[in-house]
């Protein structure tokens, strides 16, 4: 692979930002190498600085379910752009998104969008906070909720990549005064749950948690947890937030909320409803979102918030994904059984001679390659499940998949995102270009450094 052009650009832009970027996972600090500089990209492939092309689980990291530049979603941002970029005013093409948006996902009463699922985190819990009167929130170890200062405590994400250890997993700059009214607890766990209810019950505001935990690997959560969880806060009057930043209009257009038929009071978006534009949102109950400025006293605010470009894109995102009584979650879900079957019958057979393995965890358009020891295959439901070994394989195996021409995301704890654009032949190459990489590794989990 050519990398001329990429590793010139890089040393210009370690000259100009921190570490060379503008998010930290994008450095490849933990599995090594200096990151590819991509150049374009279109359906399911980009193209580098240097011409190399890749077929591309990154996907931005989850808001290009239909691929790099769709040609209606292209078209629609263009357009916007045309008429003028900004107004600072309310326009129709956010009353059209935020319309089309309620309008599908009756559970929800109104919304407010904002520029990232960082702010839409942020929002719900000042919203909590400030409804309830409360200051505790309850989040889960390993979920990722953005990057304000309450949520960096045993964070998934770039925190948990770049730390490697779900005890270091936050940041310097914020304030123990902060973190203390943030209850971390482990995932899958009613029991330790039902303690911190009962410990600090009259004072947690809110429990947020990412339903589907997709930023330190892919933690499936039971049906009976989630239902307790939800159960037990409503029972505490604590409000429940769903994070839905990578699961909303992924799982199904509804996410996970509409597709479990579960009503949660807040529920914050991202990534895929500003179409690849910059985009966040919360929604919830009409009388809950009501306490917001400037109907209610919640203060909040954005000079971008609600730019014509991100809803231009979002709302031709969501049309077609919504088109045709939703054929574009068939399509995903048959391209996510074909990769299942793929690895099922062409991958797992190569793992007989060795002491290690992949387990392919799958939910949806959503996957991950979670590593174990041979003959001893387990679900990973919580972060401090995953094998310490993970790291060291999962870096020998993105660089052997880069060289062949796939771009998974530099982390061992991140997820890989399938878009509608993938065909068979596509997932073909993938299970190919694995099955050459993994002859290529060591037999033995001593053997990776
Ligand atoms: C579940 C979840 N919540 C919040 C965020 C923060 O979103 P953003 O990076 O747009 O600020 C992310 C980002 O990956 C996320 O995965």
């Amino acid at each position: 692979m050519k990398q001329k052009i990429s590793q010139q650009l890089w040393r210009r832009a370690q000259e100009t930002f921190p570490g060379g970027v503008n998010s930290p996972v994008r450095a490849f600090r933990s599995v090594g190498g200096n990151p590819l500089f991509i150049a374009s990209g279109k359906g399911s492939y980009t193209k580098d600085a240097d011409g190399n092309r890749h077929l591309d689980f990154l996907s931005s990291w989850g808001p290009l379910i239909l691929g790099h530049a769709p040609t209606k979603v292209v078209k629609a941002t263009e357009k916007a752009l045309r008429d003028g970029s900004t107004f600072g005013t309310t326009t129709e093409r956010e009353l059209a998104l935020g319309e089309f948006i309620l309008s599908h996902l009756p559970f929800l009463g109104k919304i407010r969008f904002v520029n990232s699922g960082t702010e839409a985190v942020m929002t719900a819990l000042r919203l909590a906070r400030g409804v309830t009167g409360r200051e505790k929130i309850i989040k889960f170890e390993g979920c990722y909720h953005g990057h304000s200062d309450a949520l960096l405590a045993r964070a998934g994400s770039g925190l948990l990549t770049l730390s490697g250890n779900i005890a270091d997993s936050s940041s310097p700059g914020v304030p123990e005064s902060i973190v203390q009214n943030t209850l971390v607890l482990p995932l899958d766990d009613a029991a330790t749950f039902d303690e911190a209810i009962k410990k600090y019950g009259d004072s947690i505001a809110a429990v947020i948690i990412e339903p589907v935990p997709a930023n330190a690997g892919l933690l499936l959560q039971r049906r009976a947890f989630i239902d307790y969880i939800v159960a037990a806060a409503r029972a505490n009057k604590s409000l429940v937030i769903f994070d839905e930043v990578i699961s909303g209009f992924r799982l199904t257009l509804g996410g996970y909320a509409g597709r479990e038929n579960l009503n949660p009071d807040l529920i914050t978006y991202g990534k895929i409803i500003g179409g690849g534009l910059p985009v966040g949102a919360i929604a919830g109950e009409a009388s809950l979102m009501n306490r917001l400025s400037p109907e209610g006293p919640v203060y909040q605010a954005g000079t971008l918030s609600g730019n014509p470009l991100a809803m231009a894109a979002g709302l031709a995102t969501l049309k077609i994904l919504a088109a045709r009584k939703g054929e574009a979650y068939v399509r995903l879900k048959n391209i996510a059984a074909y990769l299942k079957k793929s690895f099922a019958a062409e991958v797992a057979p190569l793992f007989t001679a060795r002491d290690w393995q992949i387990e392919l965890v799958q939910e949806e358009s959503l996957f991950w390659f979670s590593f174990q020891k041979s003959g001893e295959p387990t679900v990973v439901r919580s972060v401090t499940a995953i094998e310490a070994f993970s790291a060291a394989i999962y870096a020998r195996i993105f660089h052997e998949l880069l060289e062949r021409g796939v771009y998974m995301a530099p982390s061992a704890y991140e997820v890989g995102f399938l878009n509608t654009t993938l065909r068979r032949r596509d997932i073909d190459f993938f299970i190919q270009a694995l099955r050459k990489t993994i002859k290529n590794l060591p037999t033995r989990i001593r053997e990776f450094s």
